[in-house]
């Protein structure tokens, strides 16, 4: 029960029970997975609100099925952050770019026509392989201070190191830190990207809570880490991706950069906002989400219509193995990702299929586990001709479309 940023003593905020890991899809019905606990614990002295339970990096990730959707959401995304990273001078044409956890290069792929080198860094070995078959070199290896002072013997140092909806998926910030002080130039920047803690408190999202997850950042708990191994942070920006995302923007310690406006805006706004009232809400919220989405499905079971999930997303096992629903229930999962068809969500047990719906009925109801992607599916699947299926939406509140 300590804080794993500042050694602080931590308290429990909620217990969701165990689950399995949320990408360790199964080949079969027949094949078994171990569970382990889902606990979430807050930390007082810093505002740091993380997994009580982490399992090894190295499980998670030595073949991983998470594949970055070619969504247009996310391509706005892309194109949002990267004016905002050039109008505010924190990347240009001169620039060396280092992502890690970088997937299968999408965002690297985007920046490309405006910095001057870029380069991946991703630990799952079928994912690099995608990601340099695409041209985006792409290192397969874990983010390390060793790996950082190879890097910059072989290479030199680099002015932008980016980590994107991965910094949270560590269970030492300090060590991914030490090899971020050997490898940015004095005068880079480190761009950090998460869900951002008081949007997955405030909307209730406990869905995000997953063995990947293993830290919940806050602008609070954020500072707290960077200052402990040299950094600042200068600036945030805000936007709603995965249900509300925050980029961070810091520096060396010795940075002359001020604090903008809007991270001394959000900081006030966020003290205000996240304590001991809102979480132990976010706590008995999720429990009467779990009633109320049971009561809607089940009523829709027993009038003998049909219920798929849409996504077979790692918050979607967490809600799934939370309500204790299982492939009687839903008989379906529907998924974009070529490499999760055929295969099983663990758990739940549920078969994961295309989006074509070519030798299957279409359903009754989606549950959308995707939910982040609302409008981009809802308006997919009424293109392509299904104007019947209704959505089962269960966040920010539970609704039906
Ligand atoms: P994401 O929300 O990033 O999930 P996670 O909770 O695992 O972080 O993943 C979205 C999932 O939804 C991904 O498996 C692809 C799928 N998807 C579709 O099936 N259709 C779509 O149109 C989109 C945008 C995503
Ligand atoms: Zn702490």
């Amino acid at each position: 029960m300590n804080c794993r940023i500042c050694s602080g003593y931590t308290r429990t905020i909620i217990d969701l029970g165990i689950s399995p890991p949320a990408n360790s899809l199964l080949d079969n019905t027949r094949q078994s997975v171990c569970s382990y606990p889902l606990v979430l614990e807050y930390c007082n002295s810093c505002c740091n609100i993380q997994l009580r339970d982490c399992l090894d990096s190295r499980d998670l990730y030595k073949n991983y099925l998470y594949v970055t959707p070619d969504s247009k959401m996310l391509n706005e995304h892309y194109e949002y952050l990267t004016r905002f990273l050039l109008s505010n001078k924190y990347i240009n044409s001169d620039s060396k770019v280092l992502e890690i956890g970088s997937n299968i290069g999408l965002y690297l792929n985007h920046i490309r026509p405006f910095v001057k080198e870029i380069l991946g860094v991703d630990p799952a070995e079928n994912i690099a392989k995608l990601a340099n078959a695409k041209g985006v070199h792409t290192i397969c290896e874990f983010f390390s201070k060793e790996l950082a002072m190879d890097l910059r013997n072989s290479k030199g140092k680099v002015d932008t190191i980016i980590a994107r909806h991965c910094f949270a998926h560590n269970a030492s910030p300090h060590d991914l830190l030490k090899g971020v002080k050997v490898l940015l130039d004095e005068g880079g920047v480190f761009v950090i990207e998460n869900a951002y803690a008081l949007n997955t408190i405030e909307n209730n999202e406990f869905d995000q809570i997953y063995h990947e997850h293993m830290f919940y950042y806050s602008i609070q708990s954020m500072t707290k880490v960077l200052e402990m191994n040299g950094f600042k942070l200068i600036d945030i920006l805000i936007s709603l991706v995965h249900g509300g995302s925050i980029v961070f923007i810091a520096k060396h310690i010795s940075s002359k950069n001020s604090i903008s406006n809007s991270l001394r805006t959000h900081l006030q706004y966020e003290k205000e906002k996240l304590n001991m009232n809102t979480l132990a809400r976010f706590s008995s919220n999720a429990f009467t989400l779990k009633e109320d989405l049971l009561k809607t499905i089940n009523a829709i079971n027993q009038r003998k219509e049909t219920i798929y999930s849409y996504g077979a997303t790692a918050k979607g096992n967490t809600l799934l193995n939370f309500l204790g629903l299982d492939n009687s229930i839903i008989k379906y999962c529907v998924d974009s990702t070529s490499i999760k068809q055929g295969k099983y969500l663990p758990g739940s047990k549920i078969k994961i299929i295309n989006e074509d719906f070519k030798d299957v009925e279409r359903p009754d109801y989606f549950l959308l586990t995707a939910w982040n992607y609302k409008d981009e599916i809802i308006t997919k699947v009424r293109n392509k001709g299904n104007k019947d299926s209704a959505f089962i939406v269960p966040f920010p509140t539970l609704h039906i479309i």
